[in-house]
């Protein structure tokens, strides 16, 4: 451990001369630098990963420097095999984070290129680092007041400020919660897929609530509940673009997940209304042995980015009496703009919503955020312990999934401070503009074929050969049933390719997935998926995505390329 002494070096390699882990060398890396040359010698830690990151960052402007395919990944992971701990310190601090910089992030992906618009992580504003930095500092524990204190009530206050974006309720209600100990306006927890599960473990709870002798389902379990309140099965209804952390949820509730029942969707790929009525009326049949736990309306779906109608889903819900989530993990910070909020219309009629704050709050991997319109509601998740979380106590860890967790909270407080509503409108008005720039863009393109139009700022489309161009005798025609079919697939497995090299060429990267759309119904079609978040993707970046797909598709027709 002496590779952590606090005194001025080189950042550059070292040869590590007899490196020992002695009770001298443990102390060193524990007390705080007192002297000038310690200081600077932290300092220059920090620059070096600052800027040696940054170095990266721009050099490699693709997805990474080397091909990930198969083969590369192979010999990636051939160098990765050892699994013993050395007994005495291998390296020092400045190496290890040499290593880091020059023979790791190259092999990482650059999620940062404005050429990479295939998921939903992107560049992040520079501040976020030190934002990042200054939690790892401090290493509050915000599962309770002990270990968080002020973190903790500034917590809640963010909570209230995203709540109101959210739900709008007046002064007073703020007032009356934002510090109020007995009652939680939501609660910061790891990822989307956490507070999806968070959400419908409390539409569960309130629903299998305590009867005559019963105690409550949390207490007694699945099959007391249903015994208890004379149901067979609960059932979750979303749109089949639901993502799957609900379906997990249903597995972790216990209601099973196939009991997440995926509802038709319109030519616009939302929730079609008719088929929910329909489903709805079937599930109830008079006998009410099924019991509809949730409804859930999507405000950004994964693939596509389309917005379920939220304020018909709500309606429907306070007709049934059925808790109304609505997963926003990706759409929710369309709110900060006051140009196209109204996207999200009926959003403030949710039981439930979750919003993800490494998604389109630009944070730092990884926040997830769940937020309730009833500051009660999530007593129906409380737990308590004598040593944490004690009854009457302000600690947070009480109404949470999560145990000990960071303090993201302080990230998205500064945040919010630096950008301002406004400063988070720019982004999410650059990305959906973008991306009906590029609509525009593929549609006048006789080689392409939109598939689903940009609502929010992701889209989707694919390769189209025009009739008169044959691939080894192929001709992609549509005329009949069969034709379509064959044509479809022969297309599928063109976009596969091109997707695969273009991602292994290393200069873009745009993802792939297989929808069914309204266009060609009951067929699986492959597109390319772009996620459009990135204030630096301008349309002539986008412009030379679609002039790379264009030339490798030229390849695979001219038979350069194998399909
Ligand atoms: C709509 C939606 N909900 C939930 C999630 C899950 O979020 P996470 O990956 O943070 O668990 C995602 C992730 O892409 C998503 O798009």
């Amino acid at each position: 451990m002496t590779n952590c002494n606090l005194s001025t070096r080189s950042v550059s390699r070292h040869k590590p001369t007899h490196l020992v882990a002695d009770q001298d060398a443990l102390m060193r890396i524990f007390i705080q630098p007192e002297s000038d040359a310690a200081r600077l010698t932290l300092l220059k830690y920090m620059e070096q990963i600052l800027f040696g990151l940054h170095e990266f960052l721009t050099r490699h402007v693709g997805v990474t420097q080397a091909k990930i395919s198969l083969d590369s990944l192979k010999e990636l992971s051939e160098r990765f095999t050892s699994s013993t701990i050395g007994k005495h310190p291998e390296k020092m601090l400045a190496d290890v984070i040499t290593d880091l910089i020059e023979d790791i992030a190259p092999h990482a992906v650059n999620v940062a290129s404005p050429y990479f618009v295939g998921h939903m992580t992107s560049a992040l504003p520079f501040f976020m680092i030190h934002l990042k930095t200054i939690v790892a500092a401090l290493n509050q524990n915000v599962i309770k007041l002990e270990t968080s204190k002020v973190v903790s009530v500034i917590e809640k206050q963010v909570l209230a400020k995203i709540h109101r974006l959210i739900f709008q309720e007046n002064e007073a209600f703020y007032q009356e919660h934002v510090q109020n100990p007995q009652t939680s306006l939501g609660c910061f927890i790891e990822d989307g897929t956490l507070a999806n599960i968070t959400a419908l473990w409390v539409a569960r709870n309130s629903l299998l609530t305590v009867r005559d002798r019963f105690e409550g389902i949390e207490k007694e379990g699945l099959s007391a509940a249903y015994q208890a309140h004379g149901i067979e099965r609960l059932v979750v209804l979303v749109s089949r673009l639901g993502h799957y952390s609900l379906k997990k949820a249903g597995g972790v509730l216990g209601i099973g997940n196939r009991n997440v029942i995926a509802v038709e969707v319109d030519e616009k790929n939302r929730i079609d209304m008719n088929c929910l009525r329909q489903k709805i009326v079937e599930l109830r049949d008079g006998s009410e042995k099924t019991r509809i736990m949730a409804i859930v309306g999507i405000a950004g779906t994964t693939e596509t980015g389309s917005v379920d109608p939220l304020g018909q889903l709500a309606a429907i819900c306070a007709e049934y009496r059925i808790h109304f989530h609505v997963d926003a993990a990706w759409g929710g910070p369309t709110l900060m703009s006051e140009k196209y909020r109204h996207l999200l219309a009926g959003i403030e009629q949710a039981d439930s919503v979750t919003i993800d704050g490494h998604k389109q709050f630009y944070m730092p991997m990884t926040c997830g955020m769940v937020y309730f319109k009833d500051p009660r509601i999530l007593d129906a998740i409380e737990y308590h312990a004598g040593y944490v979380n004690r009854p009457g106590s302000v600690d947070l860890g009480r109404k949470s999934l999560s145990g000990s967790r960071e303090a993201s909270s302080l990230i998205l407080d500064s945040t919010l401070k630096i950008m301002g509503t406004q400063g988070y409108a720019l982004l999410i008005e650059h990305g959906i503009e973008i991306a009906r720039q590029f609509a525009a863009e593929i549609q006048g393109r006789p080689l392409f074929e939109m598939i689903t139009q940009p609502e929010l700022n992701i889209l989707t489309y694919r390769l189209f050969p025009p009739a008169n161009i044959s691939l080894g005798g192929f001709r992609f025609e549509q005329g009949t049933p069969e034709e379509s079919l064959n044509t479809n697939c022969q297309l599928n497995a063109i976009t596969r390719k091109v997707q695969q090299l273009q991602r292994e060429a290393g200069k873009s990267f745009v993802s792939r997935t297989t929808l069914r759309v309204h266009q060609y119904p009951g067929q699986d079609i492959v597109v390319f998926r772009c996620v459009i978040m990135n204030p630096m993707t301008t349309i002539d970046v986008l412009r030379e995505i679609l002039d790379e797909q264009e030339e490798i598709y030229n390849q695979i027709i001219n038979g350069q390329v194998d399909l």
